[in-house]
């Protein structure tokens, strides 16, 4: 793959994975639209990469008013390649605590606004002969875990709409991926997501390193890959025998619900 040709849109570029992709990309020599909700966040990152041709959006996702927004910035720059929906919300916490707004934000950013903004900009993908489209799932999009209810619907139901599109554009030129990263070091795993991870021994990977494996991943045109081990192997056992999975994390069950036991987190 030619780097150089690529004029790449990273929603969430401001987070811990989005930055690091953002920057792994502009050292490549793509050409970056770089998307975020914070201002100060989103010049700081176009300061420290330093090439003219990458600019920046700032829009709330979720809204039709900010996918519009990127919409016209795409236009205005002359098209797309490649779109990473990389911006995601966590929904760590047990379901019996949250509330309909927290359901809400959890579904509405990481699944319904994601396929709405795919919706505007996949006809502007294929209008080139190649071009990209990556959805950054996780491993919570193929293993239902205790306290990540919203979570994890959110991104079963991301994967299935990826697969489902790999499948409906195959031949057609646009490249549909699907990239499922295990817990990494952002501030979506805060507070206590992040003092579970350590109380269960729950391996944590460097943002830089999961950025990196994305990155392989699009050079490679691989239409999906997971992350991690066990994680790789607990996935595969759960499609095929989900009962020896339910007892593993049954067992888990009372340490999750010492960390998980409040109101879904409205912070992140
Ligand atoms: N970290 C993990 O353990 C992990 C594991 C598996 C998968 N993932 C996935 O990886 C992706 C990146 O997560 P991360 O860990 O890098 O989290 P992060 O550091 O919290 O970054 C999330 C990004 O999404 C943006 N965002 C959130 N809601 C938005 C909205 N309504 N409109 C526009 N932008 C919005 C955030 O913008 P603001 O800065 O404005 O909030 C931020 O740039 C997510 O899809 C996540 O589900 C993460």
């Amino acid at each position: 793959m030619n780097w150089h040709d690529q004029v790449c849109l990273i929603t969430g570029a401001t987070g811990g994975i989005g930055k690091q992709i953002a920057r792994q990309l502009s050292a490549r020599g793509a050409t970056l639209i770089l998307h975020g909700r914070n201002e100060v966040k989103l010049r700081a990152l176009l300061n420290e990469l330093n090439n003219q041709r990458h600019c920046s959006v700032i829009a709330d996702l979720t809204t039709e008013e900010g996918r519009n927004t990127i919409f016209h910035t795409v236009k205005q720059i002359g098209g797309l390649t490649m779109l990473i929906n990389n911006a995601g919300v966590s929904g760590f916490g047990m379901f019996e605590q949250s509330n309909i707004n927290q359901v809400e934000r959890v579904i509405t950013t990481n699944l319904t606004s994601t396929i709405a903004l795919t919706l505007q900009l996949l006809p502007v993908l294929k209008k080139q002969g190649q071009s990209y489209l990556v959805n950054v799932g996780s491993v919570y999009g193929s293993i239902g875990y205790p306290s990540q209810a919203l979570y994890c619907a959110s991104k079963f139901g991301l994967k299935g709409f990826t697969e489902s599109l790999y499948r409906e554009l195959s031949g057609s030129g646009t490249n549909v991926m699907y990239f499922a990263p295990r817990a990494t070091e952002t501030s979506i795993n805060a507070g206590e997501a992040s003092a579970l991870n350590d109380a269960l021994g729950t391996a944590v990977d460097s943002p830089e390193w999961v950025a990196g494996e994305l990155v392989k991943q699009i050079e490679k045109q691989q239409p999906r890959k997971t992350l991690g081990w066990p994680e790789r192997f607990f996935v595969k056992i759960n499609a095929v025998f989900p009962s020896i999975v339910d007892s593993a994390l049954v067992k888990q069950l009372p340490v999750i619900k010492r960390y998980a036991n409040f109101s879904v987190s409205e912070a992140k």
